[in-house]
């Protein structure tokens, strides 16, 4: 029914000229004119920001006493927002993480979008909260959720959830699995139920998250039984295979086996149709931390290294990884959707749905994770998408790989570098070497070079430790990373080495 409160068709973005209301205070602005220059202000300043970035150091130390800056009080009286917005500029702005850097590779992080921060900003101004609800965020969250089951090969009929990363989406699946796995209904009874103790498989490399989330739902760490990897750190299927029947035997009750494509430490794959096979002849749950590479169905060079992807009964993957979502975005997708609201559903009186209205409309998102009031993250991947469309994901996955290589070839040209892993997606691994130096000096000489390349604001390598030898990794999930970068890197690390070990 329309009426003079439903009848505007078109928002009116035209500014008004109207004054606030002294008498009823809000937190809106007392002068949205100036409110407006500030926002171009900073709408100008971020965008020379992301254009400049390679001009400046990867990563700046903070200056003495910084954290001086941080310890006032609690502002109990007004600041005005140019001050703010100064102190930002001042203080916070100058000192970021690196990861929009194109010579930052440490951990496994995305290098964000500019087209995602400007969504991030918008889905932040209509602040919906897409728990649930008749309103266009949550269908552009179904939308999303449905091109990510197309991404990877689930069925439409399959369910999922954005969630804040993959650490969240490992223990959201790994939750399902439990509940669907158990023989009892965990929900009523909790682990107090179980006549016998639940196990959950995974290789040595896995994520420490995946952990995490075992021990979050109380089956402790010692149901986590580690599988042995073979030497290119992919799960060994005999291991696994005897693992799960000696458990059997001892009256233990296998439930779920997890597969990571694209291990944090060397990017190793874990053979996906191999465990599928395993999980369907013994009855488990298939779980797959996709944090890395799940996303990778899109490129070409990779693709096939990902079969059996299609075959999981769940999937963590992120968006902020490899697709360059500003943070934080990660999803998970579960193949029976009914298993998946079983494991989460309570709806209580207050937050019944109605046939019509706000509380009408699909599903709500509330019915299949932790969080009830979850923010409308889906509109920065719904804008990216759309903006860069999925094949140039793709071309710029396909790209970092090639450059991991490229990285390789300049390793293996140099005596004083070593390769310490095969090259698994884009994740590189090598050290520094210097004859007649033992493993501890090479720890120490590898530890400088490090410390040296980020203080000197070059380049932001992480580190690992593979057979107990430490190396350099560095994991490229960089869309702005040039082939010259790298080249930087590698005289870069040959000059500080040399310095390190003047002999
Ligand atoms: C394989 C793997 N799984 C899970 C995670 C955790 O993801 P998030 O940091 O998005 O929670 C990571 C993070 O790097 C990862 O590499």
């Amino acid at each position: 029914m329309s009426n003079k409160y439903n009848d505007p068709k078109d928002i009116n973005l035209s500014p008004t000229t109207a004054a606030p209301d002294a008498a009823e205070e809000s937190l809106d602005p007392q002068d949205w004119e100036e409110m407006r220059a500030l926002g171009h202000r900073m709408m100008d300043d971020a965008i020379s920001y992301l254009q400049t970035v390679a001009e400046r150091p990867v990563w700046q130390a903070m200056p003495e006493g910084h954290e001086q800056q941080f310890n006032a009080p609690l502002p109990r009286q007004p600041t005005p927002a140019n001050e703010v917005y100064e102190e930002f500029l001042q203080n916070i702005f100058q000192y970021p993480m690196g990861n929009i850097h194109p010579r930052f590779w440490a951990w496994y992080m995305g290098s964000g979008t500019v087209m995602g921060a400007l969504a991030d900003f918008l889905s932040a101004t209509m602040n919906s909260n897409v728990g649930g609800g008749n309103h266009a965020a949550t269908l552009v969250e179904a939308q999303v959720i449905n091109w990510l089951k197309e991404l990877v090969g689930l069925p439409e009929s399959a369910s999922g959830l954005l969630v804040g990363g993959a650490s969240m989406a490992n223990l959201v699946g790994l939750t399902v699995a439990r509940n669907t796995q158990a023989g009892f209904d965990v929900r009523q009874q909790g682990l107090q139920g179980s006549p016998k103790k639940l196990m959950v498989y995974a290789s040595s490399e896995i994520h420490s998250c995946n952990q995490k989330a075992v021990e979050l739902l109380g089956l402790g760490t010692d149901s986590l039984r580690k599988i042995a990897v073979t030497s290119d750190y992919r799960m060994d299927m005999s291991a696994l295979q005897d693992a799960i029947t000696q458990d059997r035997a001892a009256g233990l009750q296998p439930i779920c086996v997890i597969g990571t494509s694209g291990t944090i430490n060397t990017g190793a794959i874990d053979p996906l149709n191999d465990i599928a096979d395993l999980c369907i002849k013994e009855n488990l749950w298939f779980h797959i931390d996709g944090a890395i590479g799940a996303v990778a169905m899109l490129a070409d060079n990779i693709k096939e290294q990902l079969t059996g992807l299609d075959r999981a009964d769940s999937i963590a993957l992120d968006l902020h990884k490899w697709m360059h979502v500003p943070f934080e975005a990660g999803c998970v997708l579960v193949k029976d959707r009914a298993a998946h609201r079983d494991a989460f559903s309570v709806t209580p009186e207050y937050l019944a749905r109605e046939a019509r209205g706000l509380a009408a409309g699909r599903e709500w998102f509330s019915d299949y994770g932790v969080e009830l009031s979850r923010s409308f993250r889906a509109l920065k991947i719904w804008m990216s998408l759309k903006e860069h469309g999925a094949e140039r994901y793709g071309r710029m996955m396909a790209r970092n790989v090639e450059q991991a290589h490229y990285l390789g070839t300049l390793i293996e040209r140099e005596p004083e570098l070593q390769l310490m892993a095969a090259i698994g997606l884009d994740i590189v691994c090598f050290r520094y070497q210097a004859e007649g130096l033992d493993e501890p000096a090479l720890e120490v000489i590898n530890k400088e070079i490090l410390a040296e390349l980020t203080e000197q604001g070059i380049a932001a390598p992480s580190y690992t430790t593979l057979k107990g030898k430490y190396c350099l990794r560095v994991a490229i999930a960089n869309h702005r990373s040039k082939q010259e970068d790298f080249d930087v890197l590698v005289s870069e690390i040959l000059r500080l080495g040399s310095m390190a070990n003047p002999e």
